[in-house]
């Protein structure tokens, strides 16, 4: 297909949608993405040609839906470069990956004053699940301060890691779009001895992604971010790790054995897929990550860069002191997520007056209150953007914020 946005649009059904007579402006893929029909095609043909259980049956149709299972699995090994399928868990979706963490080897591995350190940008998903164990264990928490661009401002990383038992970060903020130094990062985590833990969820959809090359130890993301479908999150992990770990939830599919007087489990991933999987979403998942694969993952940064170069440009070229963009202003270290403040609007004042143009955003505190907090800010607007945004959505923004301007009598 290459990178040609008009037949890139042409393969998401959604996008011909009218509201009112105009067509739908998609700006809020970091909240989750649209579809492509390849997806929406792969998962009705799955339900009306081969759906079954996996792993518990041995007639045929059962064997081709586990093969199908197993075939996505191993589609997303090859997504982030791990180094064997067995190595992928799938979960509900990148929330509960990282609560998988937190409640198995987090349980298993921490006490009272270990220390894990976060940063200022983490989402409330790579907040609460340590501050739980902060309740249950009394663990400490050390956080990683931001500058004023909205980077993460390692001057005392070392001091921070000194004795810290894990350093768990995103990749790329929800909020701001920083892309963060990920292998510098698990370097400085184990030079201290600590484990490196990546929220890679707004990262893995818009980027080419090696989690070897990164020398990461647990990596989480989500199917519905990348054209997949809600409803499967994927967690990569060390299998040295993922083996030594005691499983998460308990069911079926994760014993090897069980007796009247306990159980023991089954081999990694299985370890950690208790219950019926998200057996119709993995298939789905499959089909969207063969269609970025198609478009190139190296091509989509390529394209997001410069339209996220576009946007910075015009909002604050056509705004001025106006508009106050959060974040790096450099495109190599920022993808396309854009967070502002708009005059004194209230953001969600602004959400709605996008969305009379049918310009799609999310306002508010985006999961992310302590970054609120240190931006000082309660919420911003959001525009976040991927492969079928172009120029043209950004143009439109812009005249739909001018729209915001009239309403409210600037
Ligand atoms: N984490 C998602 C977002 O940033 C839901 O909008």
């Amino acid at each position: 297909m290459g990178f040609d946005l008009e037949a890139i649009r042409k393969e998401f059904p959604i996008l011909s949608r009218q509201i009112d007579g105009s067509p739908l402006i998609y700006l809020d893929s970091g909240n989750t993405s649209q579809k492509p029909r390849a997806v929406i095609d792969a998962m009705s043909n799955f339900l009306e040609t081969s759906y079954a259980p996996i792993n518990r049956s041995s007639y045929r149709l059962a064997g081709e839906a586990t093969e199908a299972f197993e075939a996505s699995r191993r589609a997303v090994a090859r997504l982030i470069n791990a180094n064997s399928a067995d190595e992928i868990i799938f979960t509900k979706n990148a929330t509960e990956s990282l609560n998988l963490i937190v409640q198995s080897w987090g349980r298993a591995n921490l006490s009272e004053g270990d220390v894990v350190v976060l940063t200022h940008m983490e989402h409330h998903a790579n907040i609460v699940p340590w501050q739980m164990l902060v309740a249950a264990l009394g663990i400490e928490i050390r956080w990683v301060p931001l500058t004023a661009r909205g980077q993460l401002d390692l001057t005392d990383l070392d001091q921070l890691l000194a004795g810290a038992k894990v350093f768990s970060f995103t990749a790329m903020s929800n909020v701001l779009g920083t892309i963060t130094p990920v292998a510098k990062l698990c370097q400085a985590a184990h030079d201290a001895g600590a484990l490196a833990i990546v929220d890679a969820c707004q990262y893995v959809p818009h980027n080419v992604t090696d989690v070897q090359a990164w020398d990461a130890d647990f990596v989480a993301f989500s199917s519905h971010k990348m054209c997949g479908p809600s409803g499967i999150g994927m967690l990569w992990g060390r299998m040295e790790l993922l083996d030594a770990m005691p499983p998460f939830l308990g069911g079926g599919n994760m014993i090897d054995t069980v007796t009247l007087n306990g159980f023991t489990t089954a081999p990694v991933p299985a370890k950690f897929e208790a219950g019926t999987p998200p057996i119709t979403e993995a298939v789905g998942l499959h089909a969207a990550i063969e269609f970025l694969e198609q478009l190139g993952l190296a091509d989509i940064r390529r394209h997001e860069m410069d339209l996220t170069r576009y946007a910075l440009d015009t909002l604050q070229g056509r705004f001025g002191d106006d508009i106050t963009i959060y974040g790096p202003d450099n495109v190599e270290v920022r993808g396309g997520v854009l967070s502002f403040a708009f005059r004194d609007l209230h953001p969600h004042d602004v959400s709605q007056v996008l969305d009379e143009r049918n310009v799609c955003v999310r306002a508010g505190h985006h999961c992310a209150k302590p970054l609120m907090k240190a931006l000082g800010v309660q919420s911003t607007t959001r525009a976040s953007l991927y492969i079928y945004n172009g120029t043209d959505d950004v143009d439109a923004l812009v005249d739909a914020l001018d729209g915001a301007t009239d309403i409210f009598g600037f």
